[in-house]
């Protein structure tokens, strides 16, 4: 094991272990005149299927199914059928789309359909370009800009109240922080006592979506999604009338009155969807990301004064948009922390025609998962991929750059992450204001165990050190 590789807990290399091998079973026979193979794969135990690996150490799982049957193989997972698709050829096949064989929208429906549908991601072809022309606009460089300027105090007043400890429990304490600057610049601020209920509603439309028992069960996560769903969308469609009454700065108002040069506009339930799947979107991804960036700063004490060296440069205890490209030794220690902890780790698809993966036949009504944090992590596609090794990014080495979706943190093509520079300012302004303030650090040894929700985050809420400065 390298020094980073994820520590699983304890019960779950038991579990994953009493998992039979099973026999090799072909998801569907190809025509044998196509030259196309079978996608192998096994079940793994009934009822559950390969659930609880998943949820326990997806990684472990990939790498030994990836031993067993290549890049594409099946398993039972979270009550369906779906292949897994690893490595940046398969990832290139399905993002490229070249036959309109893969449909997002059926990909995403089954696991998050109740929460988030008509979210963009969850819509695909004329209609998903027709979105996402309109929703373009909220994300101009203009209007970065302006989101940078108005969550940088939102991060001041979090940071700044943290204290002085040992095992500070950093992965809540994110997550509240990117909570208060998404009121700030996703809705327009001033909350006042309304912002915890939207907050825990929005907390629980996530949660629902997450859910292991998918049912409307009263007192159940799902059931309690469903409701807050609707919690969520009758406080912004109450919010629209005055929100279209005067332009805004926040992405509701603008939002509100995006327009493309052709005069496409957002209706109101629209504007109600795009916000509810955009701070979905947002939320987790940049919570996972500014967490575990800290958390490799705090165990890597010669990136964290590389990192304070450089911003220390810049001499703005905020900083602004166009400070970013004065900051590369961040943007690498930003990417390798994507790298190794992809916080989108699987992205869903569905295949809406027969057609083919990598020479392998894939029948129409698959279920797809795109294993982009599997493909960080494994050894066909990267070297040492478990050593935390931001000058991996230099232009000299470039190891990202060996095809172009060796490295997909933020998906590919039309579905691409409209927030990745939204996501990358964010998360750069977190830790730019947190190095300023504290020293980072860790127990030796310590490393987080590691739980799968949409991706892999610290289950033990990332107890750091901070010193202040
Ligand atoms: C580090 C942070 C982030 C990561 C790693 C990330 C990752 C991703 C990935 C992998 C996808 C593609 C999903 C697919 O193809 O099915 C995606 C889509 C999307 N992301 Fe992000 N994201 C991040 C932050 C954000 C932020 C901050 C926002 C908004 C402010 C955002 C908004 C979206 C939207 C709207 C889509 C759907 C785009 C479409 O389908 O056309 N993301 N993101």
């Amino acid at each position: 094991m390298t020094p980073l590789a994820m520590r699983v807990r304890g019960v779950a290399g038991t579990l994953i272990e009493q998992i039979p091998a099973g026999d090799a079973r072909a998801l569907a026979v190809p025509d044998p005149s196509s030259g196309l193979r079978a996608v192998l794969g096994d079940p793994g135990v009934p009822l559950v299927g390969h659930s609880l690996g998943f949820l326990q150490d997806s990684l472990e799982l990939c790498r030994r199914m990836h031993a067993r049957f290549g890049p594409l193989f099946w398993v039972n997972a979270f009550g369906t059928r779906v292949v897994m698709v690893l490595g940046p050829e398969g990832l290139g096949t399905v993002y490229a789309n070249r036959e309109r064989a893969f449909s997002s929208q059926e990909g995403w429906d089954y696991f998050i359909g109740p929460f988030f549908r008509r979210g963009v991601m969850l819509m695909d072809f004329d209609e998903h370009r027709q979105h996402r022309r309109i929703l373009q606009q909220a994300f101009t460089r203009p209007r970065l800009v302006g989101y940078l300027d108005a969550m940088n105090p939102a991060i001041e007043r979090a940071v700044s109240a943290w204290p002085e400890m040992d095992g500070f429990a950093l992965y809540p304490a994110v997550k509240q922080m990117t909570l208060d600057i998404a009121t700030e610049v996703f809705v327009g601020g001033q909350l006042g006592p309304e912002a915890d209920r939207l907050n825990a509603a929005f907390i629980n439309t996530v949660v629902g979506g997450q859910a292991f028992v998918r049912a409307d069960i009263p007192g159940g996560k799902w059931h309690r999604g469903l409701a807050s769903r609707r919690r969520l969308a009758g406080y912004f469609a109450a919010q629209i009338p005055a929100k279209r009454a005067r332009p805004g700065d926040d992405l509701f108002s603008v939002l509100c009155h995006a327009e493309t040069e052709e005069g496409e506009r957002f209706d109101d339930a629209d504007v109600v969807n795009h916000m509810i799947f955009t701070m979905m979107a947002a939320h987790d991804t940049s919570t996972i990301t500014a967490s575990m960036m800290a958390y490799y700063l705090a165990r890597h004490p010669e990136w964290q004064e590389r990192v304070r060296a450089e911003g220390a440069a810049v001499g703005r205890a905020m900083i602004g948009f166009d400070d970013l490209e004065a900051l590369p030794v961040l943007d690498r220690v930003f990417r390798e922390t994507l790298r190794i902890n992809a916080p989108v780790g699987v992205i869903a698809r569905q295949a809406i025609a027969d057609t083919e993966i990598d020479g392998h036949h894939i029948p129409a009504g698959t279920r797809l998962l795109l294993g982009v944090y599997p493909t960080h992590r494994m050894e066909p596609w990267w070297s040492d991929p478990d050593v935390f090794d931001p000058d991996r990014f230099l232009p000299e080495r470039a190891e990202d750059k060996r095809h172009p979706y060796a490295w997909a943190p933020f998906g590919g093509n039309v579905h691409k992450c409209i927030g990745l520079h939204f996501g990358g300012m964010e998360v750069k302004a977190i830790i730019h204001q947190l190095l300023g303030r504290f020293e980072l650090s860790v127990p030796p040894g310590y490393e987080p165990p590691i739980d799968y929700g949409t991706g892999p985050y610290p289950a033990d809420g990332l107890p750091l050190t901070l010193r202040r400065r």
